[in-house]
């Protein structure tokens, strides 16, 4: 009988600390996430430096969380998988030289993984994955649409050209005076307004599957001003209705297009703003006319930053023969594309 594959799971990249013991690359044992939002708030944004401070402090105090509430001691791990980019560069070395120290004192291998790699794994937690699929990944630093033919190999066929999805909800969500993260805020406030105030929705060239939201903010705070000129009232339940409108349209219909285009046999959403209840829901109907294709989307607590996610992708990758050294850094611009 084969041995189960330990994988303990390490991300520092923003403003969580998390550690997760998974079994097999699919099933999670323990996942420990340590937020850092209450920190942040007050300066409506992450700031790094206070993050790297966090992160200095928390590390050691999750990671023995993960291993004590898997019941699993650090003898037992197979490898350690640690996001080694994109992010924070202060942040990601807390997280990177952690796992150096475990992987060296006990001479256990190490496995760098790419964050988004690890978002589109999360998925892997729920069902198994059926290639060729197309991951939709929105969050607070990216919006892509990746394809992967097979594990372990990514293509971006299309990405944001200036914001990206999450950061264009809390830059709104901020010009409404919402708490940082705005995402949930705006989510919450579209469910009780209508999308009745007209806002461009950004195609870009035929066929083209990038994105841009920097137009859609700007024109949100436009109409906010220009009302406030006036003397006017804009319902902020109907400015967060019609801006959610255009964003979820806009990703649902090139996803789907692309999804087409290319293929595939499944669908996956990944990243912080998988949780929205509008693209869910807007997903989850368009899908539903199409019966070969599978769409997953994961639990909330798996779309937003987490190490279990990193040690699914880890596990893969591991099995791959993918190693770290103790050269490994922090790579704060990581390309997805090998
Ligand atoms: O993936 P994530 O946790 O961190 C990054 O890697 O960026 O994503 C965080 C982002 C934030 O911008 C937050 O506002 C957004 O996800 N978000 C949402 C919702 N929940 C979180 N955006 C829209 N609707 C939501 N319900
Ligand atoms: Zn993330």
């Amino acid at each position: 009988m084969n041995k189960d594959l330990i994988v303990l799971g390490i991300e520092t990249s923003c403003d969580e600390t998390a550690a997760s013991i998974v079994k097999n690359g699919t099933e999670i044992i323990s996942n420990v996430v340590a937020s850092q939002i209450e920190s942040h708030k007050r300066f409506g944004g992450v700031v790094p430096e206070l993050a790297s401070r966090h992160h200095v402090e928390q590390m050691t105090i999750v990671i023995e969380e993960a291993l004590k509430q898997a019941n699993v001691s650090i003898k037992e791990v197979d490898a350690i998988a640690v996001t080694e980019g994109p992010g924070l560069v202060g942040a990601l070395l807390v997280g990177v030289n952690a796992a150096k120290a475990l992987a060296f004192s006990h001479q256990i291998p190490l496995v760098p993984v790419h964050h988004i790699a690890g978002h589109i794994y999360a998925n892997r937690l729920m069902t198994e994955l059926t290639f060729p699929l197309l991951s939709l990944v929105v969050s607070g630093g990216h919006t892509e649409l990746v394809y992967m033919e097979k594990h372990g190999s990514f293509k971006v066929i299309g990405e944001t050209l200036d914001d990206a999805a999450g950061e264009a909800y809390d830059k709104v969500a901020r010009t409404l005076q919402l708490p940082y993260p705005g995402g949930p805020h705006i989510d919450r406030l579209a469910h009780e307004g209508k999308p009745t105030i007209d806002l461009p929705r950004a195609w870009l060239e035929e066929g083209s599957y990038d994105f841009s939201f920097s137009g859609l903010k700007s024109a949100v705070i436009n109409t906010l001003h220009n009302a406030e000129q006036r003397g006017e009232i804009v319902s902020p339940e109907d400015l967060a209705a019609s801006f959610q409108a255009s964003v979820v349209e806009v990703l649902t219909e090139k996803t789907i297009r692309a999804a087409k285009e290319y293929n595939v046999r499944q669908v996956l959403l990944a990243g912080g703003v998988a949780a929205n209840k509008g693209l869910r829901n807007s997903l989850t109907s368009t899908f539903n006319n199409e019966p070969d294709i599978e769409l997953v989307i994961p639990p909330l607590f798996l779309c937003t930053d987490n190490a279990a996610m990193i040690a699914a992708a880890g596990s893969i990758l591991f099995e791959m023969g993918k190693r770290g050294t103790m050269e490994m850094n922090a790579h704060p611009c990581l390309d997805i594309e090998i």
